[in-house]
């Protein structure tokens, strides 16, 4: 799908990569889209103005302070007229200030005032790609609903070999045409269920389960940055509503399979919530009292509607594709394949939530991939990772 006369705020930061934004920029145009640059004080040192000039055939913004562009285009206005926001490459420093919110130069008060999505394209060497501050920045800005393409792995200008090497400019395109619904989802519609649920035992007490959202949570975002509309129904979590999508909120599994049937019809429903199996019978409409020498109350259960049960039974609003997830602390494949058939889903994403493997809550998870023609293992990953391989096979199916 053609990207011409879409416009791009382009930030070009300081990093031996800043070249490669010329290739980026000749890319873009020869598609017809509209690029503004802004180069940041550090990108100066690596390439010129006047080259980014040249090739964008539009002025480069370069200093926040500048009375003359200021009068011509506040900066506010500069960062919401684009599209999207492009940061390329984006050095560590640059991403610490965007995580940080700081705004002490045009690139970074841009990044801050804008209200438009941002894909960032990370170039740096390996050890500061991999340090904790780092990692720490991109889970913060990620949550946040920041795009990122890359970094490769590879051998670096600075004699290392690993991740930190820029997304080829191709790449970066690709992820541009995504991200403004021209990817290879676009059209199509995906319902994803993210997070755990509430049920009720009385007004202050609930039960729930450690599910934090946030593979579910990837999973809509990801979907979205190929170019599918989205409706994420998530039950109560501490993550931010990703841009770009609806979100519908919701506490128990009653509401969120409501919420789920309104969201149809759906060409994907991806199944990520840790809905609860079982809520109490009857809700106490008052705080149940903890009497001096009674007995505990009894809690009597009786279990909630299977949702990706529901969604998946045949019928005309099945959505095309459905898939689940199996979270499951032995036996993985065994069950991850019983489940399938039990629920009628096309794939289980497998996960072992062992004590101690770190997924409930954590920030990588280790799955299987079950269809009913195959088992595939996929290595540890950050959900990001996850995210973006699952929604790459959901384009897949619908490219066939
Ligand atoms: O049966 P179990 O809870 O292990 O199945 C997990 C899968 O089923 C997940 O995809 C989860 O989102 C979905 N599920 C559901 N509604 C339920 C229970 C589970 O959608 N009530």
């Amino acid at each position: 799908m053609s990207l011409a006369g879409r416009k791009i705020l382009l930030i070009v930061s300081g990093g031996i990569a800043a070249y490669k934004a010329l290739e980026l920029v000749r890319l873009l145009r020869a598609e017809n889209v509209n690029v503004h640059a802004v180069l940041t004080r550090a990108g100066e040192k690596f390439i010129s103005s006047l080259s980014l000039q040249a090739l964008t055939e539009s002025p480069v913004s370069t200093d926040l302070f500048s009375l003359d562009e200021e009068s011509r285009m506040g900066h506010i206005a500069l960062s919401r007229s684009a599209d999207l926001l492009v940061v390329a490459p984006a050095t560590a420093n640059l991403l610490a200030k965007m995580a940080g919110g700081l705004a002490d130069d045009l690139a970074s008060t841009l990044l801050l005032a804008t209200d438009k999505q941002v894909l960032v394209a990370p170039a740096m060497n390996v050890r500061m790609w991999l340090h904790p501050a780092t990692r720490a920045n991109l889970v913060s800005l990620t949550g946040r609903g920041v795009h990122v393409v890359g970094p490769d792995e590879g051998p670096m200008a600075c004699n290392e070999y690993g991740p930190g090497r820029l997304a080829e400019p191709p790449a970066i395109v690709e992820a541009i045409r995504s991200l403004l619904g021209a990817g290879p989802l676009a059209g199509r519609r995906a319902l994803v269920t993210s997070g755990p649920t509430h049920e009720p035992i009385d007004p202050v007490r609930y039960i729930a389960n450690r599910s934090s959202g946030r593979q579910g949570h990837a999973i809509a975002a990801a979907l979205a940055g190929l170019g599918a509309r989205v409706t994420l129904v998530s039950g109560p979590v501490a993550l931010p509503d990703p841009p770009g999508l609806t979100v519908r909120h919701v506490e128990t599994a009653a509401e969120m399979l409501a919420a789920c049937r309104a969201a149809l019809p759906a060409d994907i429903a991806v199944c990520a919530a840790a809905v609860a199996d079982w809520r109490v019978a009857e809700e106490a409409g008052h705080k149940i009292k903890k009497e001096a020498g009674a007995a505990p109350p009894t809690l009597s259960l009786v279990p909630n509607p299977d949702i990706l049960a529901t969604l998946a039974a045949p019928g005309p609003a099945r959505p095309r594709l459905v898939i689940g997830f199996a979270a499951e602390t032995d036996d993985l494949r065994a069950h991850a394949e019983a489940k399938r058939r039990r629920k009628n889903c096309d794939w289980i994403l497998a996960n072992n939530v062992a004590a101690g493997s770190g997924v409930m809550g954590g920030e990588e998870n280790e799955v299987l991939l079950v269809s009913e023609a195959s088992v595939e293992t996929w290595p540890r990953l950050p959900k990001e990772e996850v995210a973006r391989r699952l929604a790459q096979r959901i384009a897949a199916v619908f490219a066939s």
